[in-house]
């Protein structure tokens, strides 16, 4: 199965999986069917970005799922809940109730279980590209880069305790905590006036200020006695630079909380990867080499580091060109090899298909990825 992006999908492409708007609801074509004309343009209505597609030159790569099925359901129920709640009481107010604080640490709890299960293996996260709305997509995507990121760097680094000595004893309540914090990190948005949120050409400087002030909006929502002052500090400092540059309080590196440190990065990565108004989706590897860029300027190094170890730029399904010419897909990704993939070669540099072959990067290295695109056959008619 490759990942297909909805503008290079052909009419006669058979979807290998179900596609989904909104992983609540029923999927909007299922998989097994080929595409019309009429199929792809409803998948574009949606707000679709990629497809699977089986083309038989694939067979047997699966895409990596990080989260459960049930899972996935059961949080995007929650936040759309939770965001619902807000909207209501923004008028007198903004809050959450208590029923839905108490579902964002059982949804927080289920994520962690999730990731946890994969902290040994590269991750992929192109599975979570469905379209719905963008704060309520990005809010997921964000809280399982982010979870998995935190998992990986209390392993590797620990944390910092208030007499400045490296404890390695996260326990499960303060990922629990930094998942609720990732769900609810862009929540002051929804009190910022929807006409700038989706404003599609350059914001004015009141317009930015006030966009600006989303992180501290969402802490004024998040004040009460039964929300963590960790995830409070997620929602505060999210947009907190390594450098000073961030905002709303120009804290410089470790000053700034160590899970805000780790939001940073799985909320930019998110945001570079994602379609939106005004721009088009970047490609992984790009965004990949922006974190890794960025490293010691925008983020943590320690966290761009694990970041690095276990991010993958090229998951499982993408389609390559090596810079010998042959053309394949990526088969399977190992943890700290992640730029180096293994890849299933099916065809030469004139775009014959040959028998397949593997080969692994990371004990070729005279061979590299030049890029992620190419033509694929005709698809044969059912
Ligand atoms: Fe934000
Ligand atoms: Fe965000």
């Amino acid at each position: 199965m490759i990942r297909v992006p909805i503008e290079q999908l052909r009419v006669g492409d058979r979807l290998g999986r179900d596609v989904y708007s909104s992983p609540d609801v029923p999927p909007l074509l299922r998989a097994g069917v080929r595409v019309s004309d009429s199929y792809r343009s409803s998948l574009e209505r949606a707000g679709v970005i990629a497809v699977w597609v089986d083309d038989g030159l694939s067979d047997g790569i699966e895409p990596l799922e990080v989260l459960d099925v049930d899972t996935k359901r059961r949080a995007t129920t929650a936040i759309r809940d939770a965001f619902s709640d807000i909207m209501r009481t923004v008028p007198s107010g903004a809050r959450l109730s208590t029923e839905a604080i108490a579902e964002m640490g059982e949804v927080a709890d289920l994520i962690v279980r999730d990731v946890s299960r994969h902290v040994h293996s590269a991750l992929a996260l192109n599975d979570l590209a469905n379209a719905d709305g963008y704060t309520l997509k990005h809010s997921l995507s964000v809280t399982t880069l982010g979870l998995a990121l935190g998992v990986r760097v209390m392993r590797k680094y620990g944390w910092v305790d208030v007499d400045g000595r490296r404890r390695f004893d996260c326990g499960g309540g303060r990922l629990s905590a930094l998942g609720v914090g990732l769900l609810l990190h862009d929540i002051g948005k929804l009190a910022v006036p929807g006409d700038i949120l989706r404003k599609p050409s350059a914001l004015t400087e009141d317009e930015w200020e006030a966009m600006r002030a989303h992180p501290t909006l969402g802490v004024h929502i998040l004040k009460r006695d039964d929300i963590s002052p960790l995830s409070r500090a997620v929602v505060r400092s999210h947009h907190e630079r390594w450098n000073g540059t961030g905002y709303p309080d120009k804290r410089v590196g470790t000053d700034i909380h160590q899970f805000a440190r780790i939001a940073a990065v799985a909320d930019v990565f998110d945001a570079l990867t994602s379609e939106r108004y005004y721009k088009k989706a970047m490609p992984l590897p790009e965004a990949y080499e922006y974190i890794e860029r960025r490293s010691g300027v925008d983020f943590d190094p320690e966290v761009v580091d694990v970041f690095k170890s276990f991010v993958a730029p090229y998951p499982p399904g993408t389609r390559v060109v090596l810079s010998d010419g042959y053309r394949g897909f990526v088969k399977a990704v190992r943890p700290d090899a992640v730029k180096t993939p293994v890849v299933r070669i099916v065809m030469d540099a004139s775009g014959t298909v040959v028998p397949a072959r593997e080969i692994n990067l990371a004990t070729s290295p005279q061979i590299k990825i030049v890029s992620t695109h190419f033509d694929l056959p005709e698809p044969v008619p059912a």
